[in-house]
């Protein structure tokens, strides 16, 4: 049986105007194209792709923070679009998010007890001691304990690992079902990272969240996910169970990226590489009007990529949009 799907994406399309001078419109960009996804109860489902792909786009869209142009955001078997003022406040607590920036995501004049209260009392959560009660436990959650030691300060006070962990316990606070992780340790050192990860996987068991997971690094993604979706250029072009997707990678663009780098940082991907794959955020002038957005670059392109490929089973769970998926080159 199918897993039951707590948050998905339904042909969902974004397209942003973009302006030039005097705010005249100039143009298009297809931010996120066609795009079916669905993350399942209790797992851990990664999007992957380089810089300008269209993760942060597609995640504040199943966040309900940024309107789709078509398609649709289901939530629990209802469509965001139908949902009414209570049916909102259910979803903003059910469904958090974790950005990547744990210094700019918390307001510097504000005391830790003041920030993890806010969201308790916008949505009018209990009593006085309740209130306290449940920030001094989240706060124990994320590893800032006693939480009495830690509540009066403000953020310019903590690391940044010790801000992250803030900016969880944030999302958390609301007991949500389902976490919305933008790049969370990518503005992180190296050992503070693991740490970090460690706590969201820690956390994902414990409290039986479902997470979807926003990152340009391969080595981190293959820790945490249980599923992995590949990006290219608005679109999902191959998806499945994260071993699949590491030993049997099905389209060009993945087997090219596992190739290049365990990252995919621009700063990281060595020039001859980024030379087959581009990875200039917003450069869209070189996209073909029509067919696999891939094409341009890929090494193994034919007369029938004129056409765009659909993703189709490539194995159990596993699916690849690709027209020369079928060749096992393995
Ligand atoms: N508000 C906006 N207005 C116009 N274009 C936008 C806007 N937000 C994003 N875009 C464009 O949409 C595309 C996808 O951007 P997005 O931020 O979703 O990519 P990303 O995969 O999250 O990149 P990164 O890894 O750098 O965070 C990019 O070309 C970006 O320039
Ligand atoms: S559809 Fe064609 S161009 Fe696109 S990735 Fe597959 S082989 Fe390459
Ligand atoms: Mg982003």
């Amino acid at each position: 049986m199918r897993p039951r799907e707590l948050l998905a994406a339904r042909r969902a399309r974004i397209v942003f105007d973009t302006a030039g001078a005097f705010r005249r419109k100039t143009g298009r960009v297809v931010a996120v194209d066609d795009i079916s996804l669905g993350l399942c109860e209790n797992e851990t489902l990664a999007l992957v792709g380089e810089s300008g792909s269209g993760k942060t786009t597609l995640g504040l869209g199943m966040l309900g923070l940024r309107s789709l142009s078509s398609g649709e955001v289901v939530w629990r078997d209802r469509a965001l679009s139908s949902l009414d003022r209570d049916g909102w406040r259910t979803f903003r607590r059910d469904v958090q998010v974790v950005f990547q920036d744990p210094y700019g995501s918390l307001n510097p004049r504000h005391t830790v007890a003041r920030i993890l209260r806010r969201p308790l009392e916008l949505l009018g959560a209990g009593a006085r001691s309740e209130i306290r009660d449940a920030v001094a436990d989240v706060l124990e959650r994320v590893g800032l304990k006693p939480a009495h030691l830690y509540l009066d300060r403000h953020p310019h006070e903590f690391s940044g690992g010790q801000r992250q962990r803030i900016a969880i316990a944030r999302a958390l606070v609301l007991k949500p079902r389902i976490l919305v992780a933008d790049e969370p340790v990518s503005a992180l050192d190296a050992s503070i990272r693991a740490q970090i990860l460690e706590l969201l996987i820690a956390l994902k068991v414990h409290l039986g969240l479902s997470m979807l997971f926003l990152s340009h690094d391969l080595g981190v993604v293959r820790l945490i996910a249980d599923r992995v979706a590949v990006m290219y250029r608005s679109r999902i072009v191959e998806i499945g169970p994260v071993a699949d997707i590491f030993t049997r990678p099905r389209h060009p663009y993945t087997r090219l990226l596992l190739a290049a780098a365990p990252t995919l940082r621009p700063d990281s991907i060595p020039e001859a590489v980024k030379a087959v794959i581009g990875t200039r955020e917003g450069d869209h002038g070189e996209w073909p009007a029509s067919g696999c957005s891939f094409a341009p670059r890929c090494p193994i392109r034919r007369q029938v990529c004129s056409k765009v490929p659909s993703l189709e089973p490539a194995g159990a769970a596993h699916e690849v949009a690709c027209h020369a998926a079928g060749e096992d080159r393995n």
